[in-house]
């Protein structure tokens, strides 16, 4: 028997029995008398312990044991005489009589602690010996025992669970799809799904009225620290319902995972529309753990002959609380508000000093008694500092979330564990782009508008067009977006008129989606749904950003698993079978 017990299990409750414990030498230290493996498994270490006072032979053949051999020892427990406090087997210890090697191992490329010494790349190569590190192995965990209680949850509200497939025609989620060549066609290219989305309202058709399904999806985006190509969503469709409904079951599903993986209880998630979280923090996902609200300044501001703020389409302040930052501080934060990453032009400041005074960069303009009077407007004490941004509404808005979301950081605002979720609801139906003079969707094409704005989606004018609200949310926690979702459109008619905004022509519109509009004219209840990113979710749940680190087998910055070094050419019989080279050829005649 390779174990009877694994390397985390043994107790004082075991002192005297005899065991077996099969793992990997995680570490060895060789005291003359007496030899000690550390012996790791995925459930903790337990300390081996080799006499030469009982056996010279095993003595000697556990020295020679290298890091990472996967050996099986069989021996009796016994109690410590030092105990290790920071390990849960340490109390005990295995005196071992006999092992056997079941698998040398070449020197690791890092070591496989904790605190490795291996750079990402590196991890990324040898990843199977990256997730023997705990903090990789528990993220696996966490993410497993995370995907269960999503499992019980949804399936105690009635919940089905179905699996959509993963060849199929192109969705747009506005990315671009990767693509499969098929053999059988040739010419002719399947997508993987960027999301289930079409296939999903399809099941509400069919009377699966709460839909489920874990899921990978794959889009060909430019990858962030929360972007792989290759990603999990928790994806959902419920028919015969509204927003709220919607909004309630996944409030719901959130709470439970926090509190059932965390111990957390969630506050109340205020919902706040798109318009207000770009009014108040500059930003469709603002963190919330923490205050600095923007305050807009131009009745205040204008007309005094600072002609900055006179020319700006948009003044906004924030007001930080306790904190009075010297010249040298103050001239540092504009010159990072600067750098081109951000853009700003300049930052002014009025810091309320302690003593009743005040000092402020648009002193020249203003009068103290004008400033004085600024503070209430900006909820502003003594001792408090207020900066103030202005110029082209959009761009100031977005530099002062940076400057909010910066100060926060500074002041250790963002405390982990800590955990301000939201919904953001009311988003735009159609984001107009100016370069290339259409629209897009917002959020998805298949999103309805709001009940009352449909009258409106036949306007010809581009600005009511440009200010139509769809019935689509987003669930914000400490500044991360963890999913979307909207009602969706369910009549052919509308459908079509989305369509035809987005810039399809009937007959595009058709080929691509005939299927779906088809579909609706044989019954389609009104329904909606909603997406969590899986992976996302289980790090921001961790207080991590990085969602690398909740998967397996995830690509790195390039899009690239180096471990199997895949993206990869294939052979020209592939190329030939799927009819690629012929293509290739033909283009260049
Ligand atoms: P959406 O495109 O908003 O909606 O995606 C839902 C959630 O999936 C996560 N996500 C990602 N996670 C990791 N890497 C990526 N590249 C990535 N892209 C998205 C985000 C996001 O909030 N079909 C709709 C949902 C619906 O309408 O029901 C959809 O996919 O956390």
């Amino acid at each position: 028997m390779y174990r009877t017990h694994n390397c985390g299990e043994l107790r004082l409750k075991d002192v005297g029995k005899q065991v077996s414990l099969s793992g990997w030498v995680q570490s060895g230290r060789d005291l003359g008398g007496l030899t000690f493996i550390d012996l790791r498994d995925r459930y903790g270490i337990t300390q081996l312990v080799f006499s030469m006072d009982d056996n010279v032979d095993l003595c000697e053949r556990a020295r020679k044991l290298g890091r990472e051999f996967v050996i099986a020892a069989k021996g009796v427990v016994n109690e410590r005489s030092n105990k290790n406090m920071n390990r849960e087997t340490g109390d005990i210890e295995l005196m071992v009589d006999e092992f056997e090697i079941l698998n040398p191992s070449k020197v690791p490329p890092f070591t496989i602690e904790d605190d490795t010494d291996g750079g990402d790349e590196l991890r990324m190569k040898y990843r199977y010996l990256d997730i023997r590190r705990n903090p990789v192995k528990n993220n696996l965990i966490f993410r497993s025992k995370c995907s269960l209680e999503v499992r019980k949850y949804l399936d105690e509200q009635g919940f089905i669970e179905i699996e959509t497939p993963f060849l199929i025609k192109s969705t747009p989620e506005g990315a671009r799809d990767f693509v499969v060549p098929s053999r059988l066609n040739q010419g002719t290219f399947y997508a993987l799904p960027q999301s289930p989305q079409t296939f999903k309202q399809l099941l509400m058709v069919s009377g699966m009225d709460k839909y489920y399904q874990i899921v990978k999806c794959f889009r060909d985006e430019d990858l962030r620290a929360d972007r792989q190509p290759e990603f999990t969503q928790i994806d959902c469709e419920m028919a015969f319902i509204h927003r709220d409904d919607v909004l309630d079951n996944f409030e719901g599903l959130t709470r439970h995972l926090f509190k059932s993986l965390l111990y957390v209880n969630l506050d109340e998630f205020p919902r706040i529309s798109y318009d207000d979280a770009l009014k108040y923090y500059g930003s469709d996902k603002p963190d919330i753990r923490f205050d600095m609200k923007f305050t807009e300044l131009s009745e205040l501001a204008k007309g005094k002959g600072f002609s900055i703020f006179d020319e700006a389409e948009l003044i906004v302040g924030i007001c930080v609380k306790n904190v009075n930052l010297s010249n040298k501080e103050l001239k540092e934060l504009t010159e990072w508000l600067r750098r081109p990453q951000i853009g700003a032009q300049g930052m002014v400041y009025i810091s309320y000093n302690e003593d009743g005074t005040l000092k402020s960069s648009i002193g020249k303009y203003f009068t103290e008694e004008e400033l004085n009077g600024w503070k209430s407007v900006l909820n502003a004490e003594q001792r408090d500092l207020v900066l103030i941004l202005s110029g082209e509404k959009e761009r100031t808005r977005k530099q002062m979330s940076e400057l909010r979301l910066e100060m926060a950081r500074r002041l250790g605002l963002m405390k982990d564990g800590d955990f301000k979720p939201l919904w953001v609801i009311d988003f735009p139906l159609l984001e107009w782009d100016e370069e290339e003079k259409r629209f897009f969707a917002m959020h998805h094409p298949f999103t309805s508008p709001k009940r009352d704005e449909i009258e409106k989606m036949m306007s010809g004018d581009l600005e009511t067009l440009k200010n139509l609200k769809a019935d689509a949310y987003d669930l914000v926690i400490n500044g991360n977006e963890i999913g979307g979702g909207s009602i969706r459109i369910h009549d052919r008619e509308l459908q079509e008129k989305n369509f035809n905004l987005l810039g399809f022509t009937p007959e595009e519109a058709e080929k691509q989606f005939g299927f779906l509009m088809g579909a609706f004219e044989y019954g389609a209840p009104p329904h909606g749904g909603i997406a969590f990113g899986f992976d996302r979710l289980c790090a921001v749940m961790n207080n991590q950003t990085t969602i690398r680190d909740y998967i397996a087998f995830p690509k790195n910055n390039q899009g690239k698993d180096i471990m199997i070094d895949a993206p990869d050419t294939i052979d020209d019989k592939q190329l030939d079978e799927l009819g690629l080279i012929l293509k290739t050829v033909n283009n260049y005649q």
